[in-house]
């Protein structure tokens, strides 16, 4: 039987010509492709500039290194989360402070976030986990009464809104991860956008060596090298290029899941607004994720658990108090999402969840 897996790339012939044009063309490394994608990104979400970077972790990065966040600043980040977003808060050289989520979205809990916020706060980091939107109109007006920047980090977010309104595009700069396993992908490859050209600047010369612009070897900042390439935006072009059919069919994969597993009421899904969200991979919430995992691995079907909650890890371990996001990583499961898994396909995969809650019955 067909092995499906959870996540898989889809890149296929469109992809494979756009890359021998750029071979073809003598320019690999990044140029005008990688200028075609960043505006490709930026149009496709509302933002006046998008700029590309080798990954979604550095873009986070530089995204705070152009708001001046560094040594001796904190940036609240929620604890559920893929561990990129505290290390970039790291590597830019702040504090991440950990917040706990809400149930019914994954994502901060503004309540707790009131909490934590110091005199050292200089940002808030929302993540849309699973491309479901936060409370922006709540960390707006958090961030408007306390003087902090808001960086999203919408690297699961493509093609995700909040009230009309693309994910990323809230706060002073927003970014999207390109990874393999995103909607659609680089290899690797982020991309920030932003409506200030004032930062757009400031980020194009952290990311270039510290240079106005690539014609110049005028360096009067410090910068380093986080640049993309044309080899990535030529993967990029095509990707995007078919975009709206894949959000299109990542929100019906979603609710042909949703339809399917209604009646087991072993399985909890969060409740999701697909006129609004794209998830990125199909999450369900179980007693015990292992087993299921282990069964449906037996039945040819790869699943994967959820993050660990950020606190749990050996580099940010601290104390407790972060229920909600403990309850995520331990009964969270994300089921195969990978785009072009059939309507069959998806049946199978209910079929067998199905069939493993009536044997342990
Ligand atoms: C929420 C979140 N932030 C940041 C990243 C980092 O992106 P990248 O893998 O491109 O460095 C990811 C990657 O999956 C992510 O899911």
């Amino acid at each position: 039987m067909k092995r499906i897996n959870q996540m898989e790339p889809w890149v296929g012939e469109e992809e494979k010509r756009e890359l021998i044009a750029c071979i073809d063309s003598g320019w690999i490394t990044e140029a005008e492709r990688t200028y075609k994608f960043e505006k490709m990104v930026a149009d496709f979400v509302g933002s006046r500039y998008g700029l590309a970077a080798n990954n979604g972790t550095v873009s986070l990065t530089i995204a705070l290194m152009a708001l001046g966040i560094g040594r001796d600043d904190e940036v609240i980040i929620p604890d559920m989360t893929m561990v990129a977003t505290p290390n970039a808060v790291l590597l830019a050289g702040a504090t991440p402070i950990l917040v706990d989520i809400k149930r019914d979205n994954l994502c901060l809990d503004l309540e707790e976030v009131m909490k934590k916020i110091s005199k050292k706060t200089k940002a808030i980091m929302p993540v849309a986990m699973n491309a479901r939107p936060p409370d922006m109109d709540g960390i707006e007006r958090i961030s408007r009464e306390y003087n902090l920047f808001i960086v999203e980090d919408s690297a699961q977010a493509l093609g995700s809104y909040y009230k009309g309104k693309h994910l990323g595009t809230f706060g002073e700069i927003g970014s999207f991860s390109f990874s393999t396993p995103k909607i659609i992908t680089t290899g690797q490859g982020g991309v920030v956008v932003t409506d200030s050209k004032r930062l757009r600047d400031k980020m194009y010369r952290i990311k270039d060596f510290g240079r106005i612009d690539r014609k110049t070897q005028k360096h009067d900042t410090i910068g380093w090298n986080f640049k993309f390439s044309d080899i990535q935006a030529a993967v990029g072009i095509a990707q995007m290029k078919k975009l709206e059919k894949r959000i299109k069919w990542k929100r019906k994969m979603y609710r042909i899941y949703q339809e399917e597993l209604r009646d087991v009421e072993e399985i909890k899904m969060l409740p999701t607004d697909l006129t609004q969200t794209t998830p990125w991979f199909v999450d369900i919430f179980v007693d015990n994720p292992k087993m299921l995992k282990e069964y449906l691995n037996s039945k040819q079907i790869g699943t994967r658990e959820f993050y660990p909650a950020i606190h749990s890890l050996k580099p940010y371990r601290g104390r407790g108090g972060f229920p909600v996001s403990t309850w995520a990583s331990k009964h969270g499961l994300w089921l195969p999402s990978s785009l072009f898994l059939t309507k069959r396909d998806i049946k199978r995969v209910c079929k067998e969840i199905k069939n493993f809650f009536k044997k342990k019955k």
